[in-house]
Protein backbone atom coordinates (compact mmCIF):
# COMPACT_ATOMS: atom_id res chain seq x y z
CA UNK A 1 0.00 0.00 0.00
CA UNK A 2 1.32 3.33 -0.85
CA UNK A 3 1.62 6.49 1.25
CA UNK A 4 -0.80 7.99 -0.79
CA UNK A 5 -3.52 5.45 -0.75
CA UNK A 6 -3.07 6.07 3.16
CA UNK A 7 -4.14 9.06 2.91
CA UNK A 8 -1.47 10.99 2.89
CA UNK A 9 0.81 13.07 0.40
CA UNK A 10 3.15 11.58 -2.77
CA UNK A 11 6.45 11.15 -1.91
CA UNK A 12 8.83 11.38 -4.67
CA UNK A 13 13.01 11.23 -4.85
CA UNK A 14 14.57 13.89 -6.73
CA UNK A 15 17.98 13.34 -8.30
CA UNK A 16 19.78 15.98 -10.19
CA UNK A 17 22.52 14.49 -11.85
CA UNK A 18 25.37 17.64 -11.66
CA UNK A 19 27.93 16.40 -8.92
CA UNK A 20 28.65 21.14 -9.37
CA UNK A 21 27.95 22.86 -6.34
CA UNK A 22 26.58 25.90 -8.26
CA UNK A 23 24.97 23.52 -10.57
CA UNK A 24 21.81 24.89 -12.61
CA UNK A 25 20.28 21.26 -12.23
CA UNK A 26 20.77 21.11 -8.53
CA UNK A 27 18.98 24.98 -8.24
CA UNK A 28 16.11 23.69 -10.34
CA UNK A 29 15.56 20.63 -8.02
CA UNK A 30 15.17 22.92 -5.02
CA UNK A 31 13.14 25.30 -6.39
CA UNK A 32 10.90 22.03 -7.15
CA UNK A 33 10.98 21.14 -4.33
CA UNK A 34 9.51 24.57 -3.13
CA UNK A 35 6.95 24.52 -5.61
CA UNK A 36 5.17 21.68 -5.08
CA UNK A 37 1.62 21.18 -4.85
CA UNK A 38 0.20 20.33 -0.74
CA UNK A 39 -0.20 16.27 -2.24
CA UNK A 40 3.36 16.11 -3.01
CA UNK A 41 6.72 16.15 -1.59
CA UNK A 42 10.22 16.13 -3.17
CA UNK A 43 13.06 14.45 -0.93
CA UNK A 44 16.67 14.87 -2.62
CA UNK A 45 18.91 12.27 -3.04
CA UNK A 46 22.28 13.53 -4.18
CA UNK A 47 24.96 11.58 -6.29
CA UNK A 48 28.19 12.29 -4.69
CA UNK A 49 29.29 9.31 -3.29
CA UNK A 50 27.73 6.75 -6.05
CA UNK A 51 30.94 5.49 -7.21
CA UNK A 52 30.71 4.55 -10.78
CA UNK A 53 28.93 1.38 -11.72
CA UNK A 54 30.94 -2.15 -11.33
CA UNK A 55 28.83 -5.06 -11.19
CA UNK A 56 32.02 -6.95 -9.61
CA UNK A 57 31.29 -4.35 -6.23
CA UNK A 58 27.45 -5.36 -6.59
CA UNK A 59 26.64 -8.17 -4.41
CA UNK A 60 27.76 -8.52 -0.95
CA UNK A 61 30.20 -5.13 -0.48
CA UNK A 62 27.36 -3.22 -2.59
CA UNK A 63 28.14 0.17 -1.81
CA UNK A 64 26.52 2.37 1.15
CA UNK A 65 25.49 5.07 -1.15
CA UNK A 66 24.05 2.80 -3.83
CA UNK A 67 21.48 0.82 -1.61
CA UNK A 68 20.75 4.36 0.14
CA UNK A 69 19.70 5.51 -3.46
CA UNK A 70 17.91 1.99 -4.37
CA UNK A 71 16.15 1.85 -1.51
CA UNK A 72 14.83 5.45 -1.58
CA UNK A 73 13.87 5.02 -4.95
CA UNK A 74 12.11 1.61 -4.58
CA UNK A 75 10.01 2.96 -1.29
CA UNK A 76 9.15 6.66 -3.55
CA UNK A 77 6.01 6.79 -5.47
CA UNK A 78 7.74 9.00 -7.99
CA UNK A 79 11.05 9.33 -9.22
CA UNK A 80 11.71 13.21 -10.69
CA UNK A 81 15.53 13.20 -12.15
CA UNK A 82 16.96 16.58 -13.11
CA UNK A 83 19.52 15.94 -15.57
CA UNK A 84 21.86 18.17 -17.52
CA UNK A 85 23.37 17.58 -20.93
CA UNK A 86 26.53 17.46 -21.82
CA UNK A 87 27.89 16.60 -25.65
CA UNK A 88 24.43 16.53 -26.95
CA UNK A 89 23.63 13.68 -24.53
CA UNK A 90 23.13 12.19 -20.83
CA UNK A 91 26.17 12.88 -18.60
CA UNK A 92 27.97 10.25 -17.01
CA UNK A 93 26.90 11.05 -13.27
CA UNK A 94 23.06 10.71 -14.59
CA UNK A 95 23.83 7.43 -16.26
CA UNK A 96 25.69 5.82 -13.97
CA UNK A 97 22.77 6.66 -11.60
CA UNK A 98 20.63 5.05 -13.95
CA UNK A 99 22.79 1.65 -14.61
CA UNK A 100 22.91 1.32 -10.55
CA UNK A 101 19.23 1.81 -10.31
CA UNK A 102 18.45 -0.55 -13.11
CA UNK A 103 20.46 -3.71 -11.34
CA UNK A 104 19.73 -6.39 -9.54
CA UNK A 105 16.99 -6.40 -12.84
CA UNK A 106 14.55 -8.56 -11.08
CA UNK A 107 14.19 -5.94 -8.38
CA UNK A 108 15.40 -2.89 -10.14
CA UNK A 109 14.12 0.28 -8.29
CA UNK A 110 13.00 1.72 -12.02
CA UNK A 111 10.72 -0.90 -12.78
CA UNK A 112 7.10 0.70 -13.03
CA UNK A 113 8.54 3.95 -11.23
CA UNK A 114 6.18 6.63 -12.65
CA UNK A 115 8.77 9.43 -13.47
CA UNK A 116 9.45 12.92 -15.05
CA UNK A 117 12.45 14.64 -15.81
CA UNK A 118 13.65 17.92 -15.84
CA UNK A 119 16.62 19.77 -16.75
CA UNK A 120 18.64 23.24 -17.21
CA UNK A 121 21.58 24.00 -19.45
CA UNK A 122 23.24 26.90 -20.50
CA UNK A 123 22.31 26.15 -23.97
CA UNK A 124 18.89 27.27 -26.36
CA UNK A 125 17.60 23.54 -25.93
CA UNK A 126 17.35 22.50 -22.39
CA UNK A 127 18.59 19.31 -22.29
CA UNK A 128 16.27 17.93 -24.39
CA UNK A 129 19.10 16.17 -26.43
CA UNK A 130 19.87 14.24 -22.71
CA UNK A 131 15.83 13.98 -21.68
CA UNK A 132 16.08 12.19 -25.13
CA UNK A 133 18.42 9.92 -24.22
CA UNK A 134 16.91 9.19 -21.15
CA UNK A 135 13.92 8.14 -22.35
CA UNK A 136 15.69 5.49 -24.37
CA UNK A 137 17.06 3.84 -21.63
CA UNK A 138 13.59 3.62 -20.14
CA UNK A 139 11.77 1.22 -22.61
CA UNK A 140 14.87 -1.52 -21.03
CA UNK A 141 14.21 -0.65 -17.37
CA UNK A 142 10.51 -0.28 -17.82
CA UNK A 143 9.90 2.97 -16.57
CA UNK A 144 6.76 5.00 -17.54
CA UNK A 145 7.78 8.55 -17.71
CA UNK A 146 5.18 11.45 -18.20
CA UNK A 147 6.07 12.44 -21.89
CA UNK A 148 4.71 16.23 -21.57
CA UNK A 149 4.80 19.09 -20.13
CA UNK A 150 8.57 18.81 -21.16
CA UNK A 151 11.07 21.54 -18.51
CA UNK A 152 13.71 22.78 -20.57
CA UNK A 153 15.26 25.72 -19.04
CA UNK A 154 17.97 27.22 -21.31
CA UNK A 155 19.97 30.28 -21.22
CA UNK A 156 19.97 29.66 -17.31
CA UNK A 157 22.75 31.47 -16.52
CA UNK A 158 19.76 34.22 -17.13
CA UNK A 159 17.33 32.43 -15.39
CA UNK A 160 19.15 32.14 -11.46
CA UNK A 161 20.91 34.56 -9.50
CA UNK A 162 24.11 34.01 -7.99
CA UNK A 163 22.86 31.92 -4.70
CA UNK A 164 21.30 29.46 -7.12
CA UNK A 165 17.29 31.01 -6.60
CA UNK A 166 15.31 30.50 -9.67
CA UNK A 167 14.50 34.11 -10.51
CA UNK A 168 12.76 33.54 -14.11
CA UNK A 169 8.74 34.22 -12.86
CA UNK A 170 7.49 32.31 -16.31
CA UNK A 171 9.53 29.73 -15.36
CA UNK A 172 8.74 29.47 -11.70
CA UNK A 173 4.83 29.50 -13.24
CA UNK A 174 5.58 26.83 -15.32
CA UNK A 175 7.32 24.66 -13.08
CA UNK A 176 4.41 24.91 -10.24
CA UNK A 177 1.58 23.70 -13.35
CA UNK A 178 4.17 20.77 -14.31
CA UNK A 179 4.47 19.55 -10.58
CA UNK A 180 1.26 19.59 -10.04
CA UNK A 181 0.59 17.57 -13.27
CA UNK A 182 2.93 14.99 -12.03
CA UNK A 183 1.10 14.61 -9.15
CA UNK A 184 -2.28 13.71 -11.33
CA UNK A 185 0.27 11.78 -13.65
CA UNK A 186 1.19 9.39 -10.50
CA UNK A 187 -2.03 8.79 -9.34
CA UNK A 188 -3.25 7.62 -12.41
CA UNK A 189 -0.33 5.40 -13.01
CA UNK A 190 -0.93 4.13 -9.63
CA UNK A 191 -4.67 3.29 -10.57
CA UNK A 192 -3.67 1.81 -13.90
CA UNK A 193 -1.42 -0.59 -11.60
CA UNK A 194 -3.87 -1.42 -8.99
CA UNK A 195 -6.75 -1.89 -11.75
CA UNK A 196 -4.08 -4.03 -13.27
CA UNK A 197 -2.88 -6.11 -10.18
CA UNK A 198 -6.66 -6.40 -9.43
CA UNK A 199 -7.64 -7.49 -12.92
CA UNK A 200 -5.49 -10.63 -12.67
CA UNK A 201 -6.44 -11.89 -9.32
CA UNK A 202 -10.22 -12.22 -10.76
CA UNK A 203 -8.51 -13.54 -13.69
CA UNK A 204 -6.88 -16.16 -11.81
CA UNK A 205 -9.98 -16.67 -9.74
CA UNK A 206 -12.21 -16.71 -13.21
CA UNK A 207 -9.36 -19.61 -13.75
CA UNK A 208 -9.58 -21.50 -11.36
CA UNK A 209 -13.58 -21.91 -10.90
CA UNK A 210 -13.34 -23.26 -14.24
CA UNK A 211 -11.00 -25.37 -14.03
CA UNK A 212 -12.84 -26.47 -10.81
C1 LIG B 1 28.26 21.36 -21.63
N1 LIG B 1 27.16 22.18 -21.81
C2 LIG B 1 26.21 21.86 -22.76
N2 LIG B 1 25.00 22.53 -22.83
C3 LIG B 1 24.06 22.17 -23.73
O1 LIG B 1 22.98 22.76 -23.76
N3 LIG B 1 24.28 21.14 -24.60
C4 LIG B 1 25.44 20.42 -24.59
O2 LIG B 1 25.58 19.50 -25.36
C5 LIG B 1 26.45 20.78 -23.65
N4 LIG B 1 27.63 20.10 -23.58
C6 LIG B 1 28.50 20.30 -22.53
C7 LIG B 1 29.59 19.44 -22.36
C8 LIG B 1 30.40 19.60 -21.26
C9 LIG B 1 31.53 18.62 -21.03
C10 LIG B 1 30.18 20.65 -20.34
C11 LIG B 1 31.07 20.83 -19.13
C12 LIG B 1 29.14 21.51 -20.52
C13 LIG B 1 26.95 23.34 -20.93
C14 LIG B 1 26.08 22.94 -19.75
O3 LIG B 1 24.73 23.17 -20.10
C15 LIG B 1 26.43 23.78 -18.53
O4 LIG B 1 27.78 23.57 -18.17
C16 LIG B 1 25.52 23.52 -17.34
O5 LIG B 1 25.80 24.48 -16.37
C17 LIG B 1 25.73 22.09 -16.78
O6 LIG B 1 24.77 21.79 -15.80
P1 LIG B 1 24.99 22.08 -14.24
O7 LIG B 1 26.30 21.47 -13.82
O8 LIG B 1 25.00 23.58 -14.08
O9 LIG B 1 23.82 21.46 -13.57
Amino acid sequence: MTDQSMGDVLRVVGIAGSLRRASYNRALLCAAQQLTPPSLVIEIEVLDDVPMFNADLDGADTPEAVIRLRGAVREADGLLLVTPEYNHGVPGVMKNAIDWLSQPLAQSALDGKPTALMGASSGAAGTARGQSQLRQSFVLTNTPSMLRPEVLVGRAQDKFDASGRLIDEPTRRFLRGFLEQFAVWIEQQQRARDATLSGSITGALAERRREG
